[in-house]
């Protein structure tokens, strides 16, 4: 699949995103090293802390299928007020980081951008 689908795809999904608390929909659509392809939007609660980020999603999904690493996420949520493209909160790039995570596609208002994960999270913790 090309980025510029996985970005599509991500742009996609976040319209199925369950976010009524901030009006913030995000989605993500990641492909494996295996070459299968996942999706996640985020899932909120009226217990806050309940939330779940749309990049989780995709990687609880794709994990929970027997997936073992990660090649490419990309991440689609434009910010409405300024126009500005999200990038994935310091959890989720944990998330990221233990699957072996390479690049990054930041989906933007037109178009998209490509990021290497260590750009997204450098000297990331790992055991
Ligand atoms: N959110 C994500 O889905 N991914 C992120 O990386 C940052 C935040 C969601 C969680 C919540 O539903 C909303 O954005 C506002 O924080």
């Amino acid at each position: 699949m090309k980025n510029s689908d996985l970005a599509d795809l991500a742009r996609n999904i976040a319209e199925k995103a369950y976010a009524p608390y901030s009006n913030f929909r995000v989605g993500a659509a990641l492909i494996t090293d295996s070459g299968n392809i996942y999706t996640g939007c985020n899932i909120e609660n009226a217990s806050y802390p309940a939330t779940v980020c749309a990049e989780d999603v995709a990687v609880v999904k794709a994990i929970s299928e027997g997936e073992k690493s990660i090649d490419t996420i990309a991440v689609a949520c434009i910010d409405a007020e300024s126009d500005t493209a999200i990038f994935p909160c310091g959890i989720s790039r944990q998330r990221l980081a233990e699957f072996d995570t390479k690049k990054v596609i930041i989906v933007e208002k037109d178009g998209y951008k490509e990021y290497t994960f260590d750009e997204i999270l450098p000297y990331n913790f790992k055991f």
